[in-house]
Formats: structure tokens, C-alpha cells, sequence
């Protein structure tokens, strides 16, 4: 069963779907998979289905008002990943999203999918889904048909449309939604269905357009975790598209951050985190976003505003203008006794487990995460320690990692 292979078999049993995908064009996608492989490269199979690999190569996109919305987009995605762009609004997520499904037309490069350019490939023949933040269900249509109308349109077989519905329904625990329609279920419910819709198609490819983000924290929380127990049990080609920074870390195999259509990182969440390539990624990723205070090489290290930090390696000459980074979680704060930097307190803010507490300095306002402890209050003065193995340096110009 489509269900249980899923994820007892995670993404070792090709011939599972073999004898369920049919009519598909004349070809079903369990013997486009295999012709792949037998090929080995390009594509591997999944359950039946083929995973992608998925090529961009110098992307980009100028709408017709002359605006350039992505430039030269690069990125050789390997069948199976699960890739996260991340970014401020504006930067370009969903114009690439939307080029390679086909939606938006690409302006300079090449997108490859399974190692065909498919540049001029109408979106029904590029083997996507994808999944919007809006779930763009069609309203008079139940969850059943909803999910059904992609393959209805294949002509592949009633009962074998049934069968792969209620498969998938089983898995995404939506069963006993499929009578209804989409105004008679919650907004986590219909983007079930959504999701669901997209994976009964077995597509190459799953493109994610923000599909949490119309829901609250509790239940984007739940979905999340589920969408990551799926995409382990399908292991399906994935670009997931959030605003969310903690949705970016926990889901991506590599994180890509745009800023204004300039692809700014490519590469692991932890590498994001512990080596930004530059000050934008180093404040994008972790929250509260790092600290970056004006600060010059000298012959002891870093120094600034009442500090110097030693720097055990790291490119720059002596008198460099740079920008000093800490992390607010790399910084620990006393009252009493002694400290790398004395601040007085602002503002501070209680999570709970922990505390955000911005302390004023000469160079700026330094934010630092303190757990545990009774906080310190507005006015106190305040010693900070800096966890030096921690420190990160941005050319002040460029704003380049040193
Ligand atoms: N049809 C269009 N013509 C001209 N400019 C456009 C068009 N569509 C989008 N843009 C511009 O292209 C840029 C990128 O838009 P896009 O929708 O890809 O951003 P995004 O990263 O998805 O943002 P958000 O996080 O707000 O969804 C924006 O500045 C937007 O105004
Ligand atoms: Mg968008």
C-alpha cells in the first residue's frame, strides 16, 4: 500500500507504485523513474514516481515593466533535497518559485528539471505541484474531488484515483475531511487538502509558496513537524518558500537567502548560522538578530568601543573598518563582578524560559539572551562576557565575512 510502503520503506521501493501509475501520457511515472535510472543521472525513482534533480543555472527574471525580480540564480538541487528560500518580501521567492513552475516566464539562464531544459515547457509538462499559502481549492468541489481533479485530468482510472486519494488521505489523516468542502473546514484542515492534492499527482517536483502562513503558531508548529516527517517518508525534490525563519532551519537540507533578487548564501542552516557570508545573513538568520557594532582591526585583534577581542585567524589588514558580530546568545550579563563590556539596561523582555535584555552602549544597542536567572531591570548598570571562540567580522564596506 501507497501509505505504508511510504514509510516503512522510506525511499528504497520503486517498484511499489509500479502497477498504480498509469495513463499517464502513454507512459507511467514508474517507468519514466526507471528509464532515468537506468540511465543513472538526472532523475531517481520514489515509490514509483520519479525525484528530480533540479537545475538553475544563472536564472533570472525581468518583468516586462523592465524590474529585474531574480538575478542569475544558481543552484544544482540533488533528487530528494529539501531546499528553503528564505528572504525579506520583495526579494524574489515566489517569482523563482512560480519560473520553475512554469507560472512566469524566465528571462536569462536555464532551468533544467531531471536534466531536460524545460525553459519553454508549459507548466503541465514539467511534473511540478505546488502548494500556495492561499490552498487555492476550488470551493464547490469536496476535499475528495479537490484532491482527484489532477489525475481526472490525466484520465487515469477511476478506482485507481479513488485508491490513491484515499492512500494519501490515510497518511495525511484527512479521511474523514473528504465529503466536505473547503468553506466547511479550518484553514489547517484545507491545507491538508492541499498538500494532499499535490502528492496524489506524484509530481518530480513539490514547490511550497508559504503554506503555513495563514495559520497560528500552534498549529503551523504541528504542521511543520508533519511536513517533515513527509518529506523523510516521501523523499520528494522540494522548494519550500517561508518567511519563517525557524520553518528555514528545522526543514532545509540548504537554506537559500535572497535579498532584492541577489541570491546572498546558499548552504546548510548551521552553516548559515555559524558563518554567514555576510552582516545581511548574519542578522537574517538567528533571533534576536546578531549584534554588529562598529569596530577596527588592529595589531591586538578587534577592537572598538572600550573592547579589544583577539582573532585567532581571519582575512583583513590592520586599520580595517569592520563591523564586530555577536550573537545575543554568545553574550552572558552579571550585575555584580566584572565583564568584557559594561552597558546599562533598556529594555528587557521576558519569554519565560529566558530574557531578552537590550543594553545600552556607546557604540550601539546590544541585545543579549539570559536563561534562567531573575533578569536585571531598566537602568542597572551591567557587565557583558563575550564568548570569544564566537566572534564573527564583516568588512564595514562590503559588509563581506572576514
Ligand atoms: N508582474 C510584476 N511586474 C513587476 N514587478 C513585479 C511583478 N510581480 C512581482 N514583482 C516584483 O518583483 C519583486 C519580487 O516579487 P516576489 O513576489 O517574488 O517577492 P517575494 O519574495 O515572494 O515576496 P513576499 O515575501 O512578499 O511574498 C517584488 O519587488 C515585486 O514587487
Ligand atoms: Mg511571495
Amino acid at each position: 500500500m501507497f501509505a505504508e510502503c511510504h514509510f516503512r520503506a522510506g525511499r528504497g521501493n520503486p517498484r511499489a507504485w509500479a502497477h498504480g501509475n498509469i495513463a499517464d501520457g502513454g507512459s507511467t511515472e514508474y517507468q519514466r523513474g526507471d528509464a532515468a535510472r537506468a540511465r543513472g543521472r538526472g532523475c531517481c525513482t520514489w515509490k514509483g514516481a520519479a525525484v528530480a534533480r533540479v537545475e538553475l543555472d544563472g536564472v533570472g527574471k525581468r518583468y516586462p515593466n523592465g524590474f529585474e525580480a531574480v538575478q542569475a540564480f544558481s543552484i544544482d538541487i540533488q533528487p530528494g533535497e529539501f531546499i528553503v528560500l528564505v528572504g525579506p518580501s520583495g526579494c524574489g521567492k515566489s517569482t523563482t518559485l512560480r519560473m520553475v513552475a512554469g507560472l512566469e516566464s524566465i528571462s536569462t539562464g536555464e532551468l533544467r528539471i531531471g536534466d531536460r531544459r524545460v525553459n519553454e515547457a508549459p507548466p503541465k509538462d514539467r511534473d511540478v505541484a505546488m502548494v500556495f499559502q492561499s490552498y487555492a481549492l476550488y470551493p464547490h468541489m469536496t476535499a475528495f474531488e479537490n484532491m482527484a481533479f489532477g489525475l481526472k485530468l490525466k484520465k487515469v482510472p477511476a478506482a485507481e484515483i479513488d485508491r490513491r486519494v484515499r492512500e494519501v488521505a490515510a497518511q495525511l489523516d484527512i479521511t474523514e475531511l473528504l465529503d466536505r468542502k473547503p468553506k466547511q473546514m479550518s484553514g489547517g484542515q484545507r491545507q491538508r487538502i492541499a498538500i494532499g492534492r499535490a502528492i496524489v499527482r506524484a509530481p518530480k517536483v513539490f514547490l511550497f509558496d508559504e503554506p503555513l502562513s495563514n495559520l497560528d503558531a500552534k498549529l503551523r508548529l504541528q504542521m511543520r513537524v508533519e511536513l517533515s516527517k513527509l518529506h523523510r517518508a516521501l523523499g520528494a525534490t522540494s522548494l519550500y518558500v517561508t518567511h519563517d525563519q525557524v520553518e528555514a532551519m528545522t526543514l532545509a537540507d540548504r537554506i537559500v537567502l535572497l535579498k532584492g533578487g541577489v541570491v546572498q548564501q546558499i548552504g546548510p542552516p548551521l552553516t548559515l548560522y555559524n558563518a554567514p557570508a555576510n552582516a545581511f545573513v548574519a542578522s537574517f538568520i538567528g533571533s534576536p538578530s546578531m549584534n554588529l557594532v562598529p569596530a577596527t582591526l588592529g595589531e591586538g585583534g578587534v577592537q572598538g568601543a572600550g573592547f579589544v577581542f583577539p582573532r585567532a585567524a581571519g582575512a583583513g589588514a590592520a586599520g580595517q573598518a569592520v563591523l564586530l558580530g555577536v550573537r545575543p546568545e554568545h553574550l552572558s550579563l552579571s550585575v555584580a563582578g566584572e565583564g568584557d563590556l559594561s552597558a546599562t539596561v533598556e529594555v528587557v523582555e521576558p519569554m519565560g524560559d529566558e530574557s531578552f535584555v537590550y543594553c545600552r552602549r556607546e557604540d550601539g544597542l546590544w541585545v543579549v539572551k539570559t536563561r534562567g536567572v531573575v533578569p536585571p531591570r531598566p537602568g542597572d548598570a551591567v557587565h557583558l562576557t563575550v564568548d570569544r571562540s564566537r566572534l564573527h567580522v564583516f568588512d564595514a564596506a562590503t559588509e563581506a565575512r572576514l
